[in-house]
């Protein structure tokens, strides 16, 4: 990493916040509301490619109003992690599965390729930077925000021939704040995320614009979090609005909606059929469907069910809600596999447990 993040010219910050502040900030923050020091930005240009990276202070952007992400919403994202040991070193857990995935958001978004090397190294970088920011309580991390968008002053709708590319990094808590009580979620009828051949699949801020109805029915209705389902069909259980979803059958057997097109393809959800196939679970990635996974919530055959992402790590769901049914999973408590599934993540990210896939990168 080192090599990939000597790429990154470092722009000296002159105001950096305080020790004291810092220590303040980075203590027990709520998710993605505070920022650390410094930001990585880049530039592409039609036919010069990417350059211009820097790491500076952090700050706000200088957009031109006719910038074509402000009109079209040409836009994509990722999120990953900086994890603090109690050793003081700090990782990051499986960066090149963001930065592939990445790639594939931008081709969907008709934005450049960035290589894996500058999305790894730009991470690093900032996290190098800003490594006090890196938060040591458990559970508490340094939560990177990688992102493109088309910036050319420009009101045609086309490929674009000027792209930012850009790093923030927030020192984050959970993102569930009262820790890993379970949740309740909202079964979305009327409003769909995106459809076939749509873009379901890339991490584009659009796809997330569109869940907020959807999750603002979900909260009229006490629910933390919006579950959708295909919007072809109607029928089978795609995502939430920022998680993927994982059923526990009392057989032992574990079933999550399969890659369609129309939900992301998670690092988390990725990394857990991983470590339950390791277990000797079986994993069915296949299409559920909603009536059967509420019919089997009720008789007592589905005994758990829980959100996976970056953000939220493992989260138990003790409650699938809509306006036709409302079911509560077993007894409402988060489930063993659940709890020691999220204890075996945190260990291999914090240290704790042997990495025996790798997946970690020592910054
Ligand atoms: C993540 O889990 O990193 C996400 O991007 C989900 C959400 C915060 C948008």
């Amino acid at each position: 990493l080192t090599r990939l993040a000597s790429n990154f010219d470092v722009e000296p910050n002159l105001h950096p916040v305080s020790d004291a502040e810092r220590e303040n900030m980075i203590d027990k923050p709520a998710f993605g509301q505070v920022f650390s020091d410094s930001m990585v930005t880049m530039r592409w240009r039609d036919g010069s490619g990417w350059s211009d990276r820097q790491v500076k202070p952090f700050g706000s952007l200088n957009i031109s109003p006719a910038a074509a992400v402000l009109h079209y919403a040409q836009e994509i994202f990722e999120g990953l992690k900086a994890y603090k040991r109690q050793d003081g070193s700090i990782w990051l857990f499986r960066p090149d599965a963001n930065a592939e995935r990445f790639q594939d958001s931008a081709q969907r978004l008709s934005l450049p390729n960035l290589s894996v090397e500058d999305f790894i190294g730009s991470v690093a970088a900032l996290v190098r930077q800003d490594a006090q920011w890196v938060p040591s309580r458990r559970e508490y991390t340094l939560y990177l925000r990688p992102f493109m968008y088309a910036s050319e002053a420009f009101l045609g709708v086309r490929s674009p021939k000027q792209v930012d590319y850009c790093v923030i990094a927030s020192p984050s808590g959970p993102y569930f704040t009262g820790g890993v009580k379970p949740v309740s979620i909202w079964v979305e009828d009327r409003w769909f995320r995106t459809g076939p051949g749509g873009t379901g699949y890339a991490k584009c801020g659009g796809n997330y614009a569109a869940s907020l109805v959807a999750g603002n029915r979900g909260t009229d209705h006490d629910c933390e979090q919006v579950c959708f389902v295909d919007a072809a069909s109607k029928t089978y259980l795609e995502e939430l609005g920022g998680m993927n979803m994982f059923v526990v059958h009392r057989d032992g057997h574990i079933e999550t909606p399969c890659l369609t097109g129309t939900i992301l393809p998670g690092v988390t959800r990725r990394s857990l059929i991983e470590l339950l196939n390791d277990r000797g679970l079986k994993v069915c990635e296949m299409m559920i469907r909603m009536d059967d996974l509420v019919n089997d919530i009720r008789s007592g055959d589905v005994t758990e069910i829980f959100a996976c992402g970056t953000a939220a790590i493992v989260t138990p769901i003790k409650r699938l809600k809509s306006s036709n049914f409302d079911v509560t999973v077993a007894t409402g408590e988060a489930g063993t596999l659940t709890m020691q599934l999220r204890e075996q993540l945190l260990g291999i990210q914090l240290g704790e447990v042997d990495d025996s896939h790798n997946w970690m990168w020592r910054v």
